[in-house]
């Protein structure tokens, strides 16, 4: 044929071609041009048949315009795919038929969503038997066998159903929701796409197994963006009960984990709880042994699942049906991949470096870890209790281990579910078993625990769960346990060695040291809500402690202010660390705060021990203390005479609780203006109970060798006989009613050259009937002075040299909210105060550098 012969067909029919097109948007445009090839070809030797092929073709797409292409949606024995040619789906969302990869050599055959680019290859027939791209003559047939077959030019099978099939006239029909399904001449399926997933799953199909019939789906992953045979990805469901989604690499090893379902989401996930809540489903049937695992999202068929030749498993979505958006996909971060931190270690994506050690836990490895060869994981430090001591026997009572808490985390693999336990019989359950490591009682699910490796822990910014761990105890109440121990302080310090409890004493005969005291103390009180603190976190909070954060210096070291990563202000008192002072105030404070709990006491919140560093973290007080206002010319009309009386009532309230309402008598013996703190609404709160002491309750009087306490607040009894009772507080307590009506400090008044302490001019004011006169002059006459003058009257009446003669704690309170009745004050011994420091030289120097600051005097025996 001549050159303008061709020309002149191969125009007219792609004309035609271009008009059935139009009419026929099943048939892709590389369909056409290959017809267009193959039919000039072909008849280009008879042009007879050539214009009555043209002819027809004519005839048939000018009648026909309506129906639909018969190859669109099915194969059958007497029509094959060939290359160049597409079936689609009736409603014409996917297309299947030959397809190379990108510049790639081989030719496979494929299903695709029709219309959004670029394709998504959602299944491949022959992924591990491809076609050479030049073998034009290959197609899918319907073979002998009924079976649905792809054969090379020389008619050799590179891939077929390979089912028996008894049937004749069985037919390939590709559905709307992409399921390619071979059928018999009833309809009947014989064998679909869809049970021999490829990398990716659509709407309507099933990841999972039967249990019964051995059949498992799993997708693989492509061996490379361009090579569809097997990669080394697998995604599936695990055999656990409740399931768990994975990523395998290389058949069997973990890559990823979903965590356990809970009826509605993988808890791993925690971005399933909020944004995929619906849509997925997981039918678990034990008796029938099946498990499968679906979703549906949008529009059903615009979506799929897939698992990457790089491991990564996404869903993608189409609002358009143009173009794919990436829905969701997992591993996000390092600590996605499954074990990230080895056995017992816990990634937090946030944190640098991510893999941190369990609490109670220590790297198994130094210098791996430091490394960040996270593999080896982390040992524990203590060996738990159950584990030295099989027998049980009354002395293990109260030492066994216990459980940490952990909130928003992914909970570790291996996992064994406990059907139909309680929370509290799981909790039990896993301590009674000494090889239970963990437990977790979860929504929808109820009591797992785990007795492996804890591995692939995760610890989420939120939305997590919660996990108990099991540690030995000493690893839990760290703060007291170390007070308990004693061990690394016994020789330097004879702290543990003072008496605490006069009561045992006398009921056992045996001297009992403040050790065992205290032994028997915590035995008694549990400790594990203490937090203990990472000394790292504390740095960051208090930004390396830096001055700009100082919020005041206390009695035995510096306090900052510090933010803890949630948010969270807290003040760090920080012992100073190498000189040894305060280690014992440090210790004390812990142990009587810990348990104590009143509004109108500070709270602590945990401690922080790390080498020489000893910290104690408290709940932050927004306005500081009461001097800073107090003795503040700027900011002393803020305390009106409402916040005062309210300050003077919280004070006393939280004296009482302490001198009465708690299980243990605390004395204090340090009450003063700044160690009262205010809230942002100037609410008071005691704090600093590095001096107070623990009484028992028969026993008032201590006496002790060490004079500690504050000038201008130490009772003449104190001060002189070092004797000590909850009547010391309630003295100091006296001074600071008259300080908060005056705004005068005891230790520095002075008043028109004559030198008289506060007290006195409280005590001559009050006796000439102008008690009045001692208000602070900045409250003008905005004042209850029925309320000052019951205050002025109690205080008076706690400065009593006589210790009987003053009230108690509850009297006070009972006086604050009552009338008092006509008990008159006697004349308190004002020259005490000032002579004390002057006549005790050795008080101490580091903590003498205000007026203000806790003195220490040594008196001799
Ligand atoms: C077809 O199946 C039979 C057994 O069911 C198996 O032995 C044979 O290898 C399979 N052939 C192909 C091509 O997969
Ligand atoms: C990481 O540590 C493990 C032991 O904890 C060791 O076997 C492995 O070789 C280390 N890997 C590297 C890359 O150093
Ligand atoms: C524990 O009890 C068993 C049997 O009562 C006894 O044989 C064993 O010696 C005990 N072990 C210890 C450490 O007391
Ligand atoms: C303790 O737990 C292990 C591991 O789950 C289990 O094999 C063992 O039977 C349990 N022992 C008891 C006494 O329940």
């Amino acid at each position: 044929m001549q050159l303008g012969e061709f020309l002149k067909w191969y125009s007219i029919i792609f004309v035609l071609g271009i008009l059935s097109l139009h009419h026929y948007p099943a048939l892709t445009s590389l369909d056409f041009f290959q017809v267009c090839w193959i039919l000039v070809h072909y008849y280009s030797s008879n042009e007879l048949i050539l214009v009555n092929f043209s002819m027809f073709f004519l005839f048939i797409f000018s009648l026909l315009p309506s129906c639909h292409w018969v190859l669109a949606y099915n194969i059958t024995p007497s029509r094959p795919l060939l290359q160049g040619q597409t079936i689609v789906s009736p409603g014409q969302n996917f297309e299947l038929g030959f397809f190379s990869p990108n510049n790639s050599a081989r030719k496979y055959v494929g299903l695709w969503h029709r219309s959004i680019f670029p394709r998504k290859f959602v299944w491949v027939a022959n992924r591990e038997n491809p076609l050479e791209v030049t073998n034009t003559l290959a197609n899918l047939r319907i073979g002998s066998t009924g079976n649905l077959e792809l054969i090379d030019g020389k008619q050799s099978s590179m891939w077929s159903t390979n089912i028996s099939v008894s049937t004749n006239g069985s037919a390939a029909v590709l559905s709307d929701n992409g399921n390619f399904v071979l059928k018999d001449d009833m309809g009947v399926e014989l064998w679909q796409s869809f049970d021999y997933p490829s990398d990716s799953l659509l709407t309507n199909m099933f990841l999972g197994f039967n249990g019964n019939s051995g059949k498992q789906n799993f997708l693989t992953s492509w061996k490379s963006e361009n090579d569809p045979s097997t990669g080394i990805f697998l995604v599936g469901l695990s055999a656990q009960t409740p399931s768990q989604m994975f990523i395998w690499v290389n058949t069997s090893t973990p890559y990823w984990r979903s965590g356990p379902w809970d009826k509605s989401k993988f808890i791993g996930i925690p971005e399933m709880s909020a944004e995929y809540l619906s849509g997925f489903t997981l039918d678990d049937n034990v008796k029938q042994e099946t498990r499968y695992f679906s979703f549906t999202i949008f529009d059903k068929t615009l979506v799929y699942l897939d698992i990457s030749s790089e491991g990564i498993t996404k869903i993608m979505y189409s609002n358009t049906g143009e173009n794919w958006n990436l829905y969701w996909h997992a591993p996000k971060n390092p600590c996605d991949n499954y074990g990230a931190c080895g056995p017992s270690g816990v990634c937090k994506a946030s944190d640098t470096p991510v893999c941190k050690c369990l609490k109670g836990f220590k790297p198994k490895s130094d210098e791996e870890w430091s490394k960040r060869n996270w593999t080896g994981g982390c040992v524990r430090q203590t060996k738990l209790f159950c584990e030295t001591h099989t027998n049980k026997s009354v002395s293990s009572i109260g030492k066994e281990d216990r459980f940490l808490k952990m909130e928003n985390m992914k909970v570790p693999d291996i996992h064994e579910y406990l059907e139909s336990l309680s929370e509290m019989d799981c909790k039990v359950q896993c301590l009674k078993n000494c090889s239970c490591l963990a437990y977790a009682y979860l929504n929808n699910i109820g009591c797992l625990d785990w007795s492996k490796d804890l591995i692939d822990l995760l610890e989420f910014p939120s939305r997590g769960v919660d996990l108990y761990i099991r540690l030995s105890r000493s690893e839990l109440g760290k703060c007291l346990y170390l007070l308990a121990s004693c061990t690394t302080f016994q020789q330097q310090f004879s702290f543990c060695h003072i008496k605490l409890r006069k009561q045992s004493l006398e009921s056992t005969g045996m001297i009992k040291t403040y050790r065992d005291g205290l032994r028997e103390y915590i035995g008694k009180h549990d400790s594990s809500e203490l937090k203990v603190y990472d000394f790292d976190s504390i740095l960051i909070a208090t930004d390396n402690f830096s001055i700009t954060n100082k919020l005041g210096q206390g009695g035995f070291g510096p306090v900052y202010k510090g933010m803890l990563p949630e948010g969270k202000e807290i003040a760090v008192k920080r012992l100073s660390s190498s000189s040894g002072q305060g280690v014992e105030e440090f210790k004390n404070e812990m142990l009587v705060f810990s348990n104590l709990q009143h509004k109108n006491l500070v709270r602590i919140m945990g401690c922080c021990v790390k080498e020489d560093e000893k910290l104690l973290i408290y709940e932050f007080m927004a306005n500081k203390s009461l001097d800073t206002f107090l003795y503040d010319l700027t900011k002393r009309p803020v305390l009106d005479w409402a916040a005062r009386f309210n300050i003077i009532q919280g004070v006393a309230r939280g004296l009482l609780y302490l001198h009465h309402d708690s299980y243990v008598k605390v004395i204090h013996r340090d009450l003063k203006v700044s160690n009262i703190l205010l809230d942002e609404k100037m609410n008071p709160k005691i704090s600093d109970f590095g001096l107070a002491r623990i009484v028992e309750g028969t026993q008032n009087l201590e006496n002790t060798l060490k004079v500690v306490g504050t000038r201008g607040y130490m009772s003449p009894e104190y001060a002189m006989g070092g004797i000590f009772s909850e009547k010391s507080d309630v003295y100091s307590f006296g001074i600071l009613v008259l300080e908060i009506i005056s705004s005068k400090k005891n230790t520095s008044f002075c008043l028109l050259d004559q030198q008289l302490g506060l007290l006195a001019y409280a005590w001559k004011m009050w006796n000439e009937g102008r008690g009045l006169e001692l208000v602070d002059e900045v409250l003008g006459d905005s004042y209850s002075s029925s309320q000052v003058v019951k205050c002025m009257h109690i205080g008076l009446l706690c400065v009593q040299d006589n210790a009987a003669n003053r009230p108690t704690m509850p009297d006070i309170v009972l006086m604050l909210t009552s009338d008092i009745d006509g008990l008159q004050p006697r004349r308190p011994v004002f020259t005490i105060q000032n002579s004390i420091p002057h006549s005790q030289p050795q008080y101490d120097n580091t903590n003498s550098y205000t007026n203000e600051a806790t003195i220490t005097v040594i008196r001799g025996r």
